[in-house]
């Protein structure tokens, strides 16, 4: 599972080709394993194929393009036009994935909804849980040679997804799975000295010991 976790790539390549169920419903179990606050595991998990596909992606272009346009009930505002292409090749990628799984928040609030400041808290330890869960299902498959992108441009389809979905709770993310043939170079990360900061140290009798 370690070498997953350095092994691991978004995946924007896929080859036409299934999933097998059974390492399909591993990579979900992986998902369930993933800890969560008061082990309320807050996740459930839509997995998408075949036609229903194509029609996911229709409401996510149709998202994508109310941005574009600048349309009064577009998620993102102006200052956002500059990920249009990025949400446009997400989209792309979706299109061609064998398998999309959308994970959604069971407990999620309303974005329109004004949380109180335990709301808030709550919210974030839900959506800290599914993201555990998400990273789970993205290493699980990785140890199965299954190729995974997490994205998060489904957000620029919010409203038309949900809706689409018919879902109780909100929208954390959709995972596209599936093989791939692209060696892909990993992206840098920042060295552990700049993002890491120690404070104290071990009382020196702990030391040696
Ligand atoms: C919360 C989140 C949202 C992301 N959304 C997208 C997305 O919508 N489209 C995409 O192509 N990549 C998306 N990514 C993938 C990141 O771009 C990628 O993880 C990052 O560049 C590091 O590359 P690596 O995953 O190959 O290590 C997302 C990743 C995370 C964690």
């Amino acid at each position: 599972m370690i070498e997953a976790i350095y092994k691991r790539r978004s995946i924007r390549h896929f080859l036409q080709k299934a999933i097998p169920a059974e390492d399909l419903e591993e990579i979900l179990k992986a998902g369930c394993w993933a800890p969560s606050e008061k082990n309320q595991q807050p996740w459930k998990f839509i997995v998408i194929r075949g036609d229903e596909r194509k029609a996911m992606v229709k409401k996510l272009k149709e998202g994508i393009q109310k941005n574009r346009e600048g349309a009064e009930n577009a998620m993102f505002g102006k200052e956002y036009a500059k990920f249009i292409p990025s949400a446009i090749y997400t989209a792309r990628v979706l299109e061609q994935a064998p398998v999309i799984v959308f994970v959604i928040n069971t407990k999620g609030i309303s974005y329109r909804k004004n949380l109180s400041i335990p709301e808030h808290m709550m919210e974030i330890s839900d959506i800290e849980s599914v993201a555990a869960a998400i990273q789970n299902m993205c290493l699980e498959a990785t140890a199965r040679n299954i190729g995974s992108l997490w994205t998060c441009n489904v957000f620029f389809a919010y409203d038309e997804l949900k809706e689409w979905l018919g879902i109780e709770g909100e929208m954390a993310a959709a995972i596209a799975f599936g093989y791939t043939d692209k060696e892909i170079r990993p992206m840098p990360r920042k060295p552990l000295d700049q993002v890491v900061e120690y404070r104290g140290d071990y009382p020196a009798e702990w030391m040696g010991k």
